[in-house]
């Protein structure tokens, strides 16, 4: 199965940790990974100009490098979301991400998901895992499952190695 992660923090630390340990375990399984992180890439706002619906067949009028990212997510099987909580959310990063696979929509190949977020504190991603439910039923994903890391357990090498035995089950 080809898997596209999509990493919305815009530092490598410690979503990071958790991206790459998914990654090693989903490639020990055999799967092919790309880690795509949107988070430091440019990208800008959906335009909400139906361009990519209308006179653009699928392909978006703004060009950055989400023309890069668009490709990718269309032939993946598998869409792995990864993020910081930010006040409670996702990033801004990986908002504008989803946005912009507004020029997909329903057509992707990928039938799976999963969900990988790291925070300071416990219990701060419920809004992310609602949204996150939310996305899968409108554009038609089945959830493989949810890992989040908080505190201390960012750095633990026995949660990390968690995270790999999960993506090696999928
Ligand atoms: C702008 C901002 C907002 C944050 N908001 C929250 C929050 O609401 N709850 C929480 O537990 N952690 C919050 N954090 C902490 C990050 O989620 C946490 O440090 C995370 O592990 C950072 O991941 P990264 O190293 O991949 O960027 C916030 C951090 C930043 C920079």
């Amino acid at each position: 199965m080809k898997i596209a992660i999509l990493n919305g923090s815009p530092r490598t630390k410690n979503t990071a940790a958790m991206v790459n340990a998914f990654a090693e375990g989903a490639k020990e399984a055999g799967h092919e990974v790309d880690i795509l992180h949107v988070g430091k890439m440019q990208i800008k706002e959906c335009l909400g100009c139906e361009y990519c619906h209308k006179k653009g067949n699928g392909t978006c009028i703004q060009k950055d490098d989400m023309q890069n990212v668009l490709p990718m997510l269309n032939e993946a099987d598998m869409l792995v979301f990864a993020t910081p909580v930010y006040y409670r959310s996702i990033t801004t990063h990986l908002s504008v991400v989803i946005h912009r696979m507004y020029p997909i929509g329903k057509s992707k190949k990928a039938t799976k998901s999963a969900l990988l977020v790291s925070s300071l504190n416990p219990g701060t991603w419920k809004s992310i895992e609602f949204y996150y439910r939310d996305l899968l039923e409108l554009i038609g994903l089945e959830d493989c499952g949810i890992r989040t890391l908080y505190g201390e357990e960012r750095e633990s090498e026995e949660k990390l190695a968690e995270i790999r035995a999960f993506a090696k089950t999928l």
